[in-house]
């Protein structure tokens, strides 16, 4: 089988290659991200293996189909990039839904222990030598609410970490679990000195952080998002920060990330002035993209990824088959095990 592989990072061609031989995945690596400019790239190839800011719309869509692409293979969890109705009939569109939620979610405690006991300054302050603790004074995570957002594998195990700190965790999905303390998102802004975004993007959840909830935050509140940018109205934050109503941010996915995370822009002026001012702040803390980036989660998404595509060879049932439908219909073809269409 014969794959083009976009968005190509030195991280990626060790554990996709080893996986791919094991498999007899051929993979062709190209740098350049997949859009309706550089889709001609695919022509010839059997499918195609995308990231997360590749970008898959339905004009895109068609065109891969015109040239026999018969298969998507997302290397990644979050879909919001592809247009998953403008394939259904079409093309098959195959993620992996988790290769490790513990890197997320342990991620985003680093973030948090980051910015409540100021390690950014404190790293900074000792390699030139200055020894100084004026302005470091931190807060006890024991004993503080978190409120997270989505308690799916990642948000489930990041409640976890925060059990074992000591917090009181409350909680809001759409989907409730059990064994969680489950309020309104009203509630959740009001009472939570922490806020962690742990949902998927969507319509619903688009710029959830914004200016009708950041009226509604505690004082002071820490707000982490190692979900999806458009989670967050970035200018809004930061109006938030100006204000003095968020006590701190700490980001590891940003709106207009595209262009820009997972590349060396330092030498460059950068024109995105929102994330320029935000960076600039010292409650602060960016990391562009790199939550998933452990040795665990590479090997688990270059297995999970090749044997979507050997499955898809064999003819054998999709188990991370991904449609338009998903989690909308009850009676789920891929449940049964059938392929979506
Ligand atoms: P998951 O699918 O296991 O959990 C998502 C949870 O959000 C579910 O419990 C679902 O019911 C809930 N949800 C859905 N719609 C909602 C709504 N409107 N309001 C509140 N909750 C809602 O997903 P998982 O694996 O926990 O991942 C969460 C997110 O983390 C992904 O969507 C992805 O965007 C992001 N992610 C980020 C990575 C990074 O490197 N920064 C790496 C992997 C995932």
């Amino acid at each position: 089988m014969k794959i083009a592989f976009f968005d190509t990072k030195d991280y990626d061609i060790a554990s996709f290659t080893r996986f791919g031989k094991e498999r007899d995945i051929q993979f062709k690596f190209y740098e350049t991200r997949l859009n309706a400019d550089t889709c001609d790239l695919a022509r010839g190839f059997d499918g195609v293996c995308v990231f997360v800011n590749d970008d898959l719309n339905s004009e895109v869509i068609e065109k891969l189909y015109a040239m026999g692409i018969k298969i998507i293979a997302l290397r990644c969890a979050g879909y919001n990039n592809v247009d998953v109705k403008a394939c259904f009939g079409k093309i098959h569109v195959v993620r992996v839904p988790a290769y490790s939620p513990y890197a997320v979610a342990e991620h985003t405690m680093a973030l948090l222990l980051t910015s409540v006991r100021r390690i950014h300054k404190a790293y900074n302050r000792t390699k030139d030598f200055n020894f100084s603790l004026s302005g470091l004074t931190g807060f006890d995570l024991h004993g503080k609410t978190v409120g997270v957002i989505g308690t799916g594998k990642i948000g489930k195990i990041f409640i976890d970490i925060c059990r074992g700190f000591g917090m009181r965790v409350i909680a809001y999905d759409k989907y409730p679990s059990p064994g969680y303390d489950y309020v309104s998102l009203d509630e959740l802004f009001s009472e939570s000195d922490i806020i962690s975004l742990h949902c998927p993007l969507s319509e619903e959840t688009y710029h959830i952080i914004g200016e009708e909830s950041i009226g509604k935050l505690k004082k002071g509140v820490i707000i982490l998002n190692t979900s999806r940018g458009a989670l967050i109205d970035a200018d809004a934050l930061l109006d938030g920060i100006k204000r003095r109503i968020v006590g701190a941010a700490c980001l590891d996915v940003y709106e207009e990330e595209s262009d820009l995370f997972f590349h060396d822009f330092s030498g460059h002026i950068v024109e995105d002035d929102t994330l320029a001012r935000l960076i600039s702040m010292p409650n602060v803390i960016v990391t562009s993209h790199q939550a998933f980036l452990t040795e665990e989660a590479l090997d688990n998404i270059a297995d999970t990824t090749t044997k979507n595509l050997a499955d898809f060879e064999r003819g054998e049932h999709l188990e991370n088959e991904l449609c338009y439908q998903c989690g909308r219909v009850d009676d789920c073809r891929k449940n049964r095990p059938y392929r979506c269409f």
